[in-house]
């Protein structure tokens, strides 16, 4: 049985250091009520300047630590980026890469993000990694060689073992825009997205890795989404940042 994963994507907010205290406060004692499943992980993906902070206020808390991006050298002569070797020093276990937002306005490629990933797995972060295919391509019929050639191509050179990986599945139309993929066709992709893991690597890889949803994820949508088979867990963009409505998410996920 896989461990269920809910991540937020909190992306370029909240914009002061007090909401960002605030939500982590407000997200912890939502939890403490909470009952608690052990086989259940929060990871809060939060902006870089806040690393620091969030690391100090999750200390002693069971939820962990993410990062939204990471570059694809370890250190160097690479003004603004941030390193997968840093990101491990402030506590951070998981790093999101590849998202579409940083593909589609950021001009990442899926090299590029095989890179970070192959950087981010020597530095021991879990890379969080996005695929998904635009409305367009959805709408032409090519979601699936979409999804295939971005797990093969963001994948290669990496070494996975089924614990050190987490793949998001979240089709570009339906981030932030209140569309929902349905459960059944989500479902569908993440179980194509776990068999392409199993040829690239094997049977009991594709079994053990977390494949998570995303997209314009709700309280209201979750548990729908986490009854289904390949689907075990969610990156949560908007929703996260509004605590109640996260709480639910984690709560309804945990069942
Ligand atoms: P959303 O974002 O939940 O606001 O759609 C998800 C994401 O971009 O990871």
């Amino acid at each position: 049985m896989r461990n269920k994963l809910i991540a937020a994507n909190w992306k370029l907010n909240p914009t002061s250091r007090l909401e960002a205290v605030n939500l982590i406060e407000g997200i912890k004692t939502e939890i403490k009520k909470t009952s608690k499943n052990p086989r259940q992980e929060v990871v809060l993906c939060v902006p870089a300047i806040y690393l620091g902070l969030a690391q100090s206020a999750l200390l002693g808390s069971e939820i962990k630590l993410g990062a939204q991006n990471s570059y694809l050298e370890e250190k160097g002569a690479f003004t603004g980026e941030i390193s997968a070797l840093m990101l491990a020093e402030f506590g951070v276990q998981y790093v999101v890469l590849g998202h579409s937002e940083r593909r589609s306005l950021f001009g990442e490629t899926d090299e590029m993000v095989s890179k970070k990933s192959q950087i981010a797995l020597r530095n021991n972060l879990i890379p969080i990694l996005c695929v998904g295919e635009s409305l367009e391509q959805r709408e032409n019929n090519l979601t699936d060689s979409v999804i295939i050639s971005q797990i093969t191509k963001s994948l290669e050179n990496n070494k996975i073992n089924g614990k050190n990986l987490v793949i998001a599945y979240e089709p570009v139309w339906a981030i932030g825009t209140g569309k929902t993929c349905s459960s059944e066709e989500a479902n569908r992709v993440c179980g194509l997205i776990r068999a392409e893991v199993q040829k690239l690597y094997s049977e009991e890889i594709a079994n053990q890795t977390l494949i998570l949803y995303g997209g314009s994820v709700k309280a209201s949508t979750i548990e729908e989404q986490m009854q289904k088979s390949d689907i075990d867990g969610a990156l949560v963009g908007g929703a996260s940042l509004v605590i109640e409505e996260f709480a639910q998410i984690i709560l309804k996920s945990a069942k």
